[in-house]
């Protein structure tokens, strides 16, 4: 293994790809474990367990502060952390990736400090009816504060973006467009480059969750054309409590700082108090120092793997999916994007969501069932939750067998 390569696979090969993570060679309720809960959150591989206890044995300091060794370490480790994922997303400057606990935060930063300084009354904000709460409630707490409304996107049967509608609701009132660049409930991959085409030409800003993209594919977030992107880490096989937002720089140096303390000052004095300028203005506090160098990693495991070849890997699984679900009667699938990434939410005539996900357990297979944050979503459908089974590198032709003798022995029992 080596630091560009730590993962030491050459060419695409999910059964070797699994050697890494070692939380997916145990049994679990007495069966080898088969994880399709990676929406939720995905494992991580060996190294970058690793990194994280690595700093925290060898490195461990507060960061930007200390004239002592393990302070300057720890320093330079975090922002070269800054770099990698800066190098990750092909941000044009690494100043420009702020550094989050995560997209929830990411998109709250964007509401409150944008939201607060440039929404007035009858202002919107489009958001569609695919979003995570994430991407709906921190700009109805911006639109209540400020006047501003929050005005839902239509979506199709299909679980896609109707593109018409949105084209209808661009009129000179639409400040901001934020939408999922992939659904986490339906898989749904959204066209954000063209939305963000549309958006932009009508003046409004386009801010894009990326919590379920970046793990998928390689993604260039200046070529996507919006103005704000933002992931998560454990997401992407790093840590939990980090996560990126990325903005355009004007922008940002615009935007007023949202949380205040330590770090982000230039200078503090009574009556007034100057700030940093980018990346700190943003990152108040102590950072996640641990969070970021493990992210780090796991870009860097990312970038020793095929990504190409880990991409139709998934596809071939999600296509498998499809194929087995369409021989199980009664079962129904919600959405039917005709672009979506390694995610597939359903239902089971006769079995409630939440039986079938612990009949699923009891056979070692993780599901998720409910709402997945996306009250609204399902509203739409008009039904209470799906089942999701969402895929990652790691998953195997095997695990979906797995899942469909899981799914029939469930419908056998509620016959
Ligand atoms: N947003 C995550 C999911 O969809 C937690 O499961």
């Amino acid at each position: 293994m080596t630091a560009a390569n730590p993962s030491g696979v050459a060419s695409f090969d999910a059964q070797r790809v699994r050697r890494n993570f070692p939380i997916l060679e145990q049994a679990v309720n007495g069966r080898p474990l088969v994880y399709l809960d990676n929406a939720a959150t995905t494992q991580k591989p060996s190294s970058v367990i690793d990194a994280i206890g690595n700093y925290y044995r060898r490195d461990n300091a507060n960061v930007h502060r200390g004239v002592h060794t393990l302070s300057d370490r720890a320093t330079q480790f975090f922002e070269q952390a800054r770099q990698t994922v800066a190098d990750f997303i092909a941000s044009p400057k690494t100043s420009q990736v702020i550094w989050t606990s995560g997209t929830t935060a990411a998109i709250n930063l964007v509401a409150y400090s944008w939201g607060h300084s440039q929404l007035r009354a009858g202002d919107r904000v489009l958001v569609s009816w695919l979003e995570h709460h994430s991407n709906i409630v921190p700009w109805q707490l911006v639109a209540a504060a400020t006047g501003a409304e929050v005005v839902p996107i239509p979506v199709t049967d299909a679980g896609e973006i109707d593109l018409d509608a949105l084209d209808a609701l661009l009129d000179g009132r639409v400040k901001m467009v934020a939408i999922n660049h992939v659904s986490n409930a339906l898989g749904t991959v959204n066209p954000v480059q063209e939305i963000a085409r549309r958006a932009r030409a009508a003046g409004a800003l386009v801010l894009v969750d990326g919590a379920q993209s970046v793990a998928h594919w390689p993604v260039d977030v200046p070529a996507l054309g919006c103005d704000f992107y933002a992931f998560s880490g454990h997401k992407l096989f790093g840590p939990t409590g980090i996560g990126v937002l990325w903005g355009r720089e004007e922008l940002l140096e615009a935007m007023p700082p949202f949380l205040g303390g330590g770090e982000m000052i230039e200078q503090v004095a009574f009556p007034a108090t100057s700030f940093s300028g980018l990346p700190f203005k943003f990152e108040a506090g102590t950072p996640n120092i641990a969070g970021a160098i493990g992210l780090a990693a796991a870009v860097d495991y990312l970038a020793g793997l095929d990504r190409e070849g880990a991409a139709a890997h998934e596809e071939a699984l999600l296509q498998r999916t499809v194929e087995l679900a369409a021989d199980v009667p009664g079962l129904r699938r919600i959405g039917n994007p005709d672009h979506a990434a390694g995610i597939f939410s359903f239902l089971l005539e006769g079995c409630h969501p939440s039986d079938l996900g612990m009949l699923l357990d009891q056979q070692g297979i993780a599901v998720r069932t409910g709402h997945h944050c996306a009250q609204p979503l399902m509203a739409r459908f008009g039904i209470p939750g799906t089942v999701r089974a969402s895929y990652s590198i790691y998953n195997t032709q095997e695990d979906v067998t797995r899942l469909f003798e899981g799914i029939r022995k469930a419908q056998r029992l509620f016959a």
